[in-house]
């Protein structure tokens, strides 16, 4: 038989590799830092099967067919909602996707032909680098420091590739959990009134901090009406309702919703009037404020215990998110210390692929959520185990 001819778009394509080593770490009997899954426990079911209840019987028209901008009420809970970190806008400035990476799909299928230029951080969202490449993006990068990316060399590459979006995740960024100062954002602000260019800010995280601080969204300070801002509920209610939003101008949102329309049609009815409940009856502060205070205890244990590994490994310091990032002594591979780690029964994911530009492969990304303290600190112990193993 001839072989199935594949569009050229997936032809170099690889499937995720987190996706891949998640697979691996699915035995119950390993401590897995790998995934960027939320804490089970922090579900809230009973609240949420209550209201799922409700809205199906007394709300008969979810089970129908809904807009593709999303569910009106859930619109304006979001538009006042992000206020909060300095956003204005109107319920018809906010579309609702099917999780923030739907965000991104769409706004990559809105803009990027084939051969455009796409400018990310590096290292950055190894997903985001997906669906860009799935549109035959062409990649620029910028480099950063523990205060995130640098705007002047971000603004160089903008002038000299004029590329069409940049892509950002200013904070307790994946897979870093480094966050962009306010200097930066507001740098940045000003920054994309002199080009043309859409800037994607990819904001899954920034309501987990660990302090008292939550960092305003560089859209705050965007004047070019140029920043897409993207959330999500998945970090902070569940992942699998698949809720996410972005917050634009309102052209720009009109074209990710035509095509939106080819994707799915709309967000799932349900997912959407549940989480509109659940913020409406007020349950949302409260959920959040808790989930903070068991996440930054878990970071707060994981930290403790870095002192178990060699102390030539340089950690990021983040205060909120959920991921932290090492850097290995140059010349060790993470790939290679995940397989002595995997018969320690760890895991964790190496960093290079969160490199457009690859290498980097002593460098990997910690998980902090999921596992319990107690596991984290047996995980660091076996850890340890591996890198005295490791040759
Ligand atoms: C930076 C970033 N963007 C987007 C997503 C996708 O999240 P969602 O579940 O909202 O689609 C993730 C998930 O881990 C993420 O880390």
């Amino acid at each position: 038989m001839s072989e199935v001819r594949y569009a050229e778009r997936l032809k170099n394509m690889q499937g995720n590799v987190i996706r891949e080593i998640l697979k691996l770490t699915q035995q119950p009997d390993i401590i897995s830092f790998a995934g960027g899954l939320p804490s089970p426990d922090s579900f809230p079911a009973e609240i949420l099967a209550d209201i799922a209840r409700e809205v199906i019987l007394d709300q008969r028209d979810i089970l129908q067919y809904g807009t593709t901008e999303g569910y009106q009420p859930l619109r304006e809970f979001i538009a006042d909602w992000v206020k909060g970190i300095g956003i204005k806008a109107s319920y018809d400035e906010v579309m609702i996707t099917s999780g923030s990476q739907q965000g991104i799909d769409l706004i990559a299928k809105a803009m990027i032909d084939e051969g455009d230029t796409a400018v990310m951080e590096s290292p950055t969202y190894l997903a985001a680098i997906q669906i860009l490449k799935t549109y035959q993006a062409n990649f620029a990068v910028a480099h950063g420091d523990h205060q995130g990316v640098w705007v002047d060399e971000l603004e160089q590459i903008i002038a000299r590739e004029n590329p069409k979006l940049a892509y950002l995740v200013p904070t307790f960024q994946n897979p870093t959990g480094i966050t962009l100062s306010v200097e930066r954002r507001q740098a940045i602000g000003a920054m994309l009134t002199r080009y043309n260019t859409v800037l994607v800010e990819d904001d899954p995280y920034g309501r987990l901090s660990f302090t008292d601080e939550i960092m305003p969204a560089i859209k705050a300070y965007d004047q070019s009406e140029r920043v897409v801002y993207l959330g999500s509920f998945s970090k902070i209610v569940s992942p699998g309702l698949r809720l996410g939003f972005a917050v634009g101008e309102k052209s720009i949102l009109r074209k990710m919703v035509i095509g939106k329309q080819g994707t799915d049609v709309h967000t799932n009815n349900l997912s959407q009037a549940m989480v509109y409940e659940f913020c409406r009856r007020g349950h949302l502060g409260p959920h959040i404020a808790s989930i903070r205070e068991q996440y930054g205890h878990k970071l707060k244990t994981m930290q403790g215990c870095l002192s178990l590994l060699p102390a030539q490994i340089k950690w990021t310091k983040p205060t909120g998110g959920l991921f932290i990032w090492g850097e290995l002594p140059e010349g060790m591979d993470a790939a290679k210390l995940l397989t002595a780690a995997l018969k320690e029964k760890v895991a964790f994911i190496p960093g290079e692929s969160f490199y457009v530009e690859g290498g980097h492969r002593n460098t990997l990304r910690v998980n902090f959520s999921n596992a319990t303290p107690d596991n984290i600190r047996e995980g660091f112990r076996r850890l340890a185990r591996a890198i005295e193993n490791y040759e």
